[in-house]
């Protein structure tokens, strides 16, 4: 086994040798997806694909290879094991109906043996055993058997290990086939196998073999067009690749944890609490850096991905002042970031001065919270004296922790300094109660449906590029698009802007956008490369490649815009547009409402 690949290596070897089989290589998306509710951030290669591979043509071809940015985010609290990471990259190679199970499994074994030098006798897959829906996948095991795996390294396994998606509620999904690297220790029982959690297999890649999509009623319908979807994490295969137990272990992290160890005067692997908090301070470090500098990068706030953001942010700091770490150190951590990422992700350099002072800005008042939670809890603490109990109630805790962001266990190591104890049961017990009002408000984000592509939201989309050009006109060409969010009812646009738009310049922009729908302009789609299209003056909303294929949609001679579409076919069908509201959003950013009437 090749031991010593690192992460930029594997990328870029992943890449070659799928170009090398005729794939193109297309840019990542955003790691914030574009007009789809379902959710907060892209959490794998395929879900910017999904509109093609529901049918739509793709503008580079059938067959498509990229490295994505990705952030499951799941459950945060649980980040801080040696394993798990709230971003890591994916690798993926697509066919949009073109080859299928067995090139694909042929590719996958290609790499696997030839480009990364495994031995085929460390390797293990999994199949799908088939259900009452959908029948045991035998093409995919008489494929493994034809290269060369053993019968007795073919596990069958079901739908809870062996079908993938989904992404949202509804879209492409399917059985897939799993390949794993068996590191060769004793396994940890009879049931063990591939999917077990003892750590004697790792799982590398993922062949989904997208053959069905699921609607929101809950049916599967097998589509006609077949295609092929894969997933490689980076960070896990770099690991695994070079014989480390952790993907904290790798060159993806030693510089930052080798930072937080000079800060904090700890040492990574002496203790296993300090150990928790600097993979806790490295992960969110690196994380919160790709969101604030995404190409729709944000701030931190309390919505959506911004309170997402927010959260990572707090943990970090709340772990760093647990090291010990004195004074702001963020700043420190995030240039290492830079330097580690900057050449696949240039964005992040692009945005460089934006997240260091976000990031400077949120530590600040972080550390203000914490300075301001202890000065309530001094407070407390005469009335708290005058109990009977040495105990601090569950209510009182959370207060601290709802009202002020004090957290838990500095409210446990305060309390213990002057001899109380907390009722952590009573605090759970209100923090469930607050998680499930949240969660309800969560969910209603899943109600739009992913890639609802209804005559209502195609009209929006189609009005949000008039609203882009029409602010463009307006206010000067420096109103770039730092977001966009369509439902059924509206559409929602954030947009680069230093002040509130005063009413005249509302005014404009709406009679703006009103005149080229009385117009009737034609909307229509011409697929060029990047290159081509910014020389004919599209709006390109982010860097791409600049020989990669792109649609370019024109409303007449009035916008031309790089996008994925879909629009309606000519402006007329919009009806009468309305800003309902524009306000703030975060720092230089503005935010428009507006509806078709
Ligand atoms: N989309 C598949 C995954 O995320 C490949 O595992």
């Amino acid at each position: 086994m090749e031991k010593q690949l690192t992460a930029n290596e594997l990328r870029q070897k992943f890449i070659d040798f799928f170009v090398s089989k005729e794939h193109t290589q297309i840019s990542g998306a955003s790691l914030i997806p574009e007009n789809d509710p379902t959710v907060l951030f892209t959490t794998a290669g395929m879900h910017p694909l999904v509109p093609y591979i529901l049918g739509a043509d793709h503008p580079a071809g059938k067959r498509l290879v990229n490295y994505q940015k990705c952030i499951r985010t799941g459950d945060i609290e649980a980040v801080g094991d040696p394993h798990h990471l709230t971003f890591f990259e994916m690798l993926g190679n697509w066919s949009l109906g073109d080859y299928f199970k067995k090139e694909a499994i042929t590719y996958s074994y290609e790499f696997l043996t030839e480009i990364l030098g495994l031995d085929i006798n460390e390797l293990s897959v999994t199949v799908f055993a088939g259900d009452d829906e959908v029948p045991r996948d035998n093409t995919a095991y008489e494929m493994w058997r034809s290269v060369g795996i053993p019968e007795e390294r073919i596990y069958f396994l079901g739908r809870e290990d062996n079908w993938w998606g989904p992404a949202g509620e509804t879209g492409p999904c399917g059985p897939d086939t799993e390949m794993f690297i068996d590191t060769g220790r004793p396994p940890c029982g009879d049931n063990c196998r591939p999917g077990c959690s003892c750590g004697k297999y790792f799982e590398i890649w993922n062949d989904v073999f997208m053959g069905y999509k699921k609607n929101a009623d809950g049916s599967y319908v097998e589509m006609s067009r077949k295609c092929v979807d894969t997933g490689m994490g980076i960070e896990r295969t770099t690991a695994i690749l070079q014989g480390k137990q952790s993907v904290y272990e790798t060159e993806v992290f030693a510089p930052i944890i080798a930072e937080i160890e000079r800060l904090s005067s700890k040492r990574y692997g002496d203790d296993e609490g300090s150990d928790t908090s600097i993979r806790i301070l490295a992960d969110h470090v690196r994380t919160s850096v790709f969101i604030l500098g995404d190409q729709r990068g944000m701030a931190p706030s309390n919505v959506g991905q911004g309170y997402i953001l927010r959260r990572l942010i707090r943990r970090a700091v709340r772990h760093g002042h647990k090291l010990g770490i004195e004074g702001a150190f963020l700043g420190r951590l995030a240039p290492i970031v830079f330097d580690l990422y900057g050449k696949p992700y240039p964005e992040l350099l692009q945005n460089r001065e934006f997240v260091l002072k976000e990031l400077a800005g949120e530590e600040a008042k972080f550390s203000e919270t914490l300075a301001k939670g202890e000065r309530e809890f001094e407070k407390m603490l005469p009335n708290l004296l005058k109990g009977k109990d040495r105990i601090i109630s569950g209510r009182t805790a959370f207060k601290l922790y709802d009202t002020y962001g004090y957290p838990l266990e500095l409210t446990a190591e305060l309390a213990g300094e002057h001899g109380f104890t907390v009722d952590e049961a009573g605090f759970n017990a209100a923090f469930e109660k607050h998680q499930e009002i949240s969660r309800s408000g969560a969910s209603q984000q899943f109600k739009g449906g992913l890639a609802d592509h209804s005559e209502r939201t195609t009209a929006l989309h189609t009005a949000t590029h008039l609203l882009h050009q029409a602010l463009r006109m307006v206010l000067g060409d420096h109103v770039g698009q730092k977001g966009s969010n369509i439902t059924v009812d509206r559409l929602r646009f954030d947009f680069t802007h230093p002040a509130a738009m005063t009413s005249e310049e509302i005014q404009r922009v709406e009679d703006i956008v009103n005149e080229q729908i009385k117009r009737d302009l034609p909307v229509t789609c011409v697929t060029m490369t990047l290159k081509e299209a910014r020389e004919a003056g599209a709006i390109a909303l982010f860097e791409g490649r600049y020989d990669e294929q792109v649609k370019v949609y024109s409303a007449g001679d009035f916008s031309k815009e790089v996008c994925g579409g879909p629009h309606v076919t000519h402006t007329g069908l919009l009806g009468h547009f309305k800003i309902a509201k524009e306000q703030s959003s975060s720092a230089g950013v503005r935010r428009i409402r507006a509806t078709l009437e």
